[in-house]
C-alpha cells in the first residue's frame, strides 16, 4: 500500500481496509507502505500472497508486478503485461479498439501544443495518459475549462506529463462496472452533486450519489457488462478489474463509451467495486477474499 503516486492516499485508504479485512478472517498481515526498499521488505516478509493495494505508478503500471514475478512471490490482481497495457489509456486503445470495443477517439497531444490552441474541437477532455481517480483531468468547454488549469503558469500535477490525451468529451452519464472472475456485478452510476467525477467527488463522502442499480434501460446494463468483461479477457485481467463508461443517454446504445480499465481498482470506504459487491450480496472481507483466492488459483 502507500507509494508515491498521485494516488498514495487513496492507496493508504484502500490498504487499510484491506488489512483489516484479511485480519478479521484470521490471517497474518504484514502491512509494507512502499518505498525503494519494498523488494527488500517483502523478501524478508516470506508472504504465501502478497495483496496489492497500490494504485498508479509504480504499482499499477507493471513494475511492481515485474519486480514480484523476479522474487517469485505471488500476487493480487493482473500481471506484468496486463498492467503495462491497462495503465495506460492509449495502449488501452491500441488493444480494444480493433475488437470492436467503443471508445471515444482522440490524439495524443505535447503539453506545449496547448498553449498554440485547441488539439480537438471543444468540448473535449485532457488527461494524463497514466494516472488514476481523474488527478491531472481538464475538460475544456465553450466557456472555459474545468478540473486542472491550462496555462502557461500551470504548476502542480501538469508540469509533470510532457504528453496528454486529448479526447472528444462524451456528454451525458458516467457508469461503472465491476468484473470479478469472469462476473461483471453491475452498472452504478455515478451522479457527483456538482461538477464533474473528479478527485474530491470520488473521496469525499456526501459529493457524489451513487445509484445501484443504474436506472437505465436493460440494453445499456447489458453492454456495459458484456464490454467490461469483454475488456478484461482481451487485457488479460486476472482477479478483479472495473470498467469505467461515459453514455450519452440522447444517442442510445451508440452514444456507450468505454474510458478506461482500471487493474487495482479503489477498495476505500467510497469505492465502488466493494460497493457493487455489497449489493450482490458479498461483504467487504468476502470480496478481498475471492481476490486472494483468485491469485492462488
Ligand atoms: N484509480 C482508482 C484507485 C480506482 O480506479 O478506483
Ligand atoms: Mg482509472
Amino acid at each position: 500500500m502507500g507509494g508515491w503516486s498521485a494516488e498514495r492516499e487513496v492507496s493508504l485508504s484502500s490498504g487499510k481496509g484491506i488489512a483489516e479485512a484479511l485480519e478479521s478472517l484470521g490471517h497474518r498481515v504484514t502491512r509494507i507502505d512502499m518505498g525503494r526498499d519494498v523488494a527488500a521488505r517483502l523478501a524478508e516478509a516470506k508472504p504465501d500472497v502478497v495483496f496489492n493495494a497500490l494504485h498508479g505508478t509504480p504499482g499499477e503500471d507493471g513494475s511492481v508486478q515485474g519486480m514480484m514475478d523476479l522474487l517469485g512471490l505471488t500476487y493480487t490482481h493482473s500481471g506484468l503485461a496486463t498492467s503495462v497495457i491497462a495503465i495506460d489509456k492509449i495502449l488501452t486503445k491500441n488493444q480494444l479498439v480493433p475488437h470492436g470495443i467503443p471508445m471515444p477517439g482522440g490524439r495524443v497531444v505535447k503539453s506545449a501544443e496547448l498553449f498554440a490552441g485547441d488539439p480537438l474541437a471543444r468540448p473535449y477532455v485532457l488527461k494524463p495518459v497514466n494516472e488514476g481517480s481523474s488527478v491531472g483531468i481538464a475538460i475544456v468547454t465553450a466557456d472555459g475549462n474545468y478540473g486542472t488549469p491550462i496555462g502557461r503558469d500551470v504548476e502542480g500535477p501538469w508540469q509533470h506529463f510532457e504528453e496528454l490525451l486529448a479526447e472528444p468529451y462524451v456528454r451525458g452519464r458516467e457508469l461503472t462496472t465491476a468484473v470479478l472472475g469472469d462476473r461483471a456485478l453491475g452498472v452504478t452510476e455515478l451522479r457527483p452533486k456538482s461538477g464533474f467525477y473528479d478527485y474530491d467527488a470520488k473521496y469525499t463522502e456526501g459529493l457524489t450519489e451513487h445509484i445501484f442499480p443504474a436506472q437505465i434501460p436493460d440494453e445499456i446494463t447489458e453492454a456495459c457488462k458484456s464490454i467490461a468483461l469483454e475488456a478484461h479477457r482481451l487485457l488479460g485481467c486476472k482477479g478483479c478489474s472495473r470498467a469505467d463508461f461515459r453514455w450519452d443517454d440522447e444517442r442510445g446504445i451508440d452514444g456507450l463509451f468505454l474510458l478506461e480499465v482500471n487493474t487495482q481498482p479503489g477498495m476505500t470506504p467510497l469505492s465502488l467495486v466493494p460497493e457493487q459487491a455489497r449489493h450482490t450480496g458479498m461483504s467487504y472481507p468476502e470480496l478481498v477474499q475471492a481476490i486472494v483466492d483468485a491469485a492462488l488459483q
